[in-house]
């Protein structure tokens, strides 16, 4: 059942490559740059004419729901906002028939979720939901919605779940921006095609693991990590730092790297691991300026680069490289070294990796 692997959720991390493309098959033309996707042909109008997007998550599927802000904002040009579903729902939101909500959950079932999404309802939105279980509450609960077909995702803490959202989300996205016009055909082919190469290069990170195993041995006793990206991969940081609680039992805080000098820099010495993502596309020179001064603080470095990378290499304490990837689809490289780094080292301390303490699979109350 765990397919040769020790664990489920190492089974469902190196599932990534071929559930990304179960995900995307028949939903996009490459050649012919054409995303195709009837439950937003459907209510195109719906999309068209929102005043804006919200999205309502729980978990690691609201990080996915945070990197969908930034695709969506970037090509589609749609004002998106990003809620957790449990702060949407009793904070008297305004929301009008002008707003679309999309959920997004892998179990389809999260309370709080289910809940957001009456509430919009009631309010006259238009409900799309992002899910996993098919059939499940939150699918049928919505008004349109497209599933990813990430399998059954047996591991409490979320993987392929997470990966194939941003998929779906992606493809949304382009979607929308090629009815809109808001970026060329030549553009919607070149991202099209890039999305086809994800999982060839999700393949090729998968190689990082022995390296990465090393990583954890090394600081798998640490009382506190810390996890920085920018743009695009703030989210990945946040949805790191997650996966490294949740089955690790250590404590971990995901921030946007320009914050730390407003606060947790105060944190860094020489005991604290700080894992940055630090890819080449992107706010790379920032990045940069921000390994240095964790580096000044002594501070251990371990950092996600793009291969071939020097600048990185030459400060962080240990590198791991992943393929050069668009910025847009970043997150689905960059994530997978946080999720084996995770997993090693939960390992290596004894936990209970499929079923970490005080959690379940699906969080059916509120
Ligand atoms: O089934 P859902 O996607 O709605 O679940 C949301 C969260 O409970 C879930 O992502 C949780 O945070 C995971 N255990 C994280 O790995």
């Amino acid at each position: 059942e765990k397919g040769g692997y020790d664990h489920f959720m190492l089974k469902e991390i190196h599932e990534q490559p071929d559930v990304i493309k179960d995900t995307y098959r028949g939903r996009m033309i490459v050649n012919e740059g054409i995303v195709k996707m009837s439950s937003i042909d459907d209510h195109l109008e719906k999309f068209l004419n929102a005043d804006r997007i919200i999205i309502v998550a729980c978990g690691t599927s609201w990080h996915a729901g945070l990197v969908a802000e930034y695709i969506f904002e970037d090509l589609a040009r749609i004002p998106v906002e990003v809620e957790y579903a449990s702060e949407f729902r009793y904070r008297n939101p305004i929301i009008t028939p002008k707003d679309v909500v999309i959920a997004i959950s892998q179990s389809g079932e999260t309370a709080d979720t289910l809940a957001a999404i009456k509430l919009a309802k009631e309010n006259g939105a238009f409900v799309y939901g992002v899910c996993n279980v098919v059939g499940s509450s939150i699918a049928r609960e919505t008004n349109s919605g497209a599933y990813t077909h990430a399998g059954p995702e047996i591991g409490v803490a979320s993987t392929k779940a997470f990966t194939t959202q941003i998929t779906v989300l992606a493809l949304i996205a382009l979607k929308l921006a090629s009815e809109k016009g808001s970026i060329s055909k030549s553009e919607l082919h070149q991202k099209l095609a890039e999305l086809e190469s994800v999982p060839s290069k999700i393949e090729e990170t998968l190689k990082v693991d022995d390296h990465v195993k090393y990583i954890s041995s090394v600081y798998k006793d640490a009382a506190n990590f810390l996890y920085l990206g920018r743009g695009y991969n703030f989210p990945v940081a946040l949805e790191g730092a997650l996966k490294l609680k949740e089955i690790s039992y250590i404590h971990a805080e995901g921030y946007p790297a320009a914050e730390m000098k407003h606060g947790p820099i105060a944190l860094i010495d020489e005991q604290m691991p700080v894992v940055v993502i630090a890819t080449k596309k992107g706010h790379y020179e920032k990045i940069v300026s921000n390994i240095q001064e964790i580096k000044s603080r002594s501070g251990k470095i371990i950092a996600i680069v793009t291969e071939g990378d020097k600048d990185v290499r030459a400060l962080a304490d240990h590198v791991i490289e992943v393929p050069e990837t668009s910025e847009a689809l970043s997150p689905l490289v960059n994530t997978i070294p946080l999720q084996l780094l995770s997993y090693h080292i939960a390992v290596m301390r004894g936990c209970n990796v499929d079923q970490p303490r005080n959690l379940a699979k699906s969080v059916t109350v509120e």
